[in-house]
């Protein structure tokens, strides 16, 4: 008899998150064109949590990493090295803030950007480069200091999967010029959508500051305009839920480390499957997704779609994850978005990843973030049915023969 499988639900609440939310209702103001309020409590409340100088918070990730390019000097026509391994935000916003995305492939043990690969890809016209600390494995920051630093580059961490995590005892997202999160509904954080930019750089938090707020200007009038931004500041309501949540981040975060740990030794028993590599100096994990590589050689030659498909049959929560590199998506082939000049220059269609390409295509398999919130026994049952699925397509195959 096989262990049912539990999820926790996502996300988690209780009556301090309902109470926070239910005080700013009662007091009717519910808006903030200051910015003060609960929106400073909370942004004051995540820096710290981050060890951060500044954060602001934004509507959602995707404008938190536009906000942080543009306060960040980089300017219309720049190039900005991006893995193709992501969530889409990661480079349509470089598209949309008129810059020019240009991929990079991943590394095989993380699906990190891979630094070779970033110096490969850098050109005269590069300005930035934006790491993902992709299911909250830590990029390698270090690599991408170095190389901005020769080549006169600002780093951005996309850190919409490393809320909590630390690298050396340093929070992710504090790492380089600017830290980007999302707190969209399925992140490891969320107030159903919302975003936040953590710098300690006083000139990028004071331009962050005027771009999300209609380009206002400290000791400004309110309808004196001084930088081409827009409102993106969040409501009361989500700052008030945001710091009842960050209060649960930190116990949810280690739950997950640990529970990452046992499932990787695991999963590492189970023939045809392979854990991530851990990253040496990363202490603390926030497995935004819990991954692990699936190999169609050692299961019959079974796709990994079909794989997934059997898991989840099985009650695992998982995922097979992006179907296709972000260059592959049709906006990127397209890519009418790119001026005759840019055009010239970069072509899509001729971009090839290979690390990405495998992962996306035969290797990845993700577990959903909320299924490392429960027990071991919950761990111990999710890596059985990963052995039980994998048995299967084997003696099916044996049988096909
Ligand atoms: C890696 C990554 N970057 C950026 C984003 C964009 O965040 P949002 O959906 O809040 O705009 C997301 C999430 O959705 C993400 O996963």
């Amino acid at each position: 008899m096989e262990a049912k499988i539990k999820v926790t639900e996502w996300p988690e609440r209780d009556e301090t998150d309902i109470e926070a939310v239910v005080a700013i209702l009662r007091s009717g103001k519910w808006g903030s064109p200051d910015l003060g309020g609960a929106i400073k409590t909370f942004d004051e409340e995540f820096a710290a949590y981050n060890g951060s100088r500044f954060a602001a918070s934004v509507v959602n990730g995707s404008v938190a990493l536009r906000v942080a390019l543009l306060a960040l000097g980089v300017k219309p026509g720049d190039e900005v090295i991006v893995p193709p391994y992501t969530f889409f935000a990661t480079a349509s916003i470089v598209a949309e803030t008129n810059c020019v995305p240009v991929f990079a492939d991943i590394e095989p043990g993380t699906y990190n950007l891979d630094p070779v690969a970033v110096e490969a890809a850098i050109t005269p016209r590069t300005r930035a480069i934006i790491p993902v600390h992709f299911a909250g494995a830590a990029a390698n920051m270090e690599a991408f200091q170095r190389l901005a630093a020769r080549h006169g580059l600002v780093v951005i961490e996309d850190a919409c999967h490393g809320h909590g995590g630390e690298y050396r005892g340093r929070k992710l997202g504090s790492l380089a010029d600017a830290g980007c999160f999302s707190f969209q509904s399925s992140k490891n954080m969320t107030s159903g959508e919302g975003g936040a930019v953590i710098t300690d750089r006083e000139d990028a938090f004071d331009m962050v500051n005027s771009l999300r707020n209609c380009g206002r200007v400290k000791g400004g009038q309110w309808y004196e305009h001084h930088h081409l931004g827009c409102n993106y500041r969040i409501t009361q309501l989500q700052a008030a839920l945001l710091s009842a949540q960050l209060k649960r981040l930190e116990g949810q975060t280690r739950r997950r480390h640990d529970n990452g740990l046992y499932l990787d030794s695991l999963i590492e028993k189970v023939e045809g499957m392979r854990p991530m590599d851990p990253v040496p100096g990363q202490n603390l994990h926030p497995r935004h997704i819990y991954m692990f590589r699936y190999n169609p050689g050692a299961c019959g030659g079974t796709s990994k779609v079909e794989f997934a498909r059997r898991l989840a049959e099985k009650g695992v929560p998982c995922f097979r994850g992006y179907p296709e590199p972000l260059y592959r998506q049709p906006v990127f082939r397209n890519s009418s978005f790119l001026s005759y000049d840019q055009a010239r220059r970069v072509d899509y269609t001729r971009v090839h990843c290979p690390v990405a390409e495998k992962a996306c295509h035969e290797e990845a398999v993700w577990i959903y973030q909320n299924f490392l919130l429960g027990s071991r026994e919950d761990m111990e049952a999710a890596a059985a049915a990963v052995g039980s699925v994998a048995k299967a397509l084997r003696e099916e195959a044996a049988r096909k023969k």
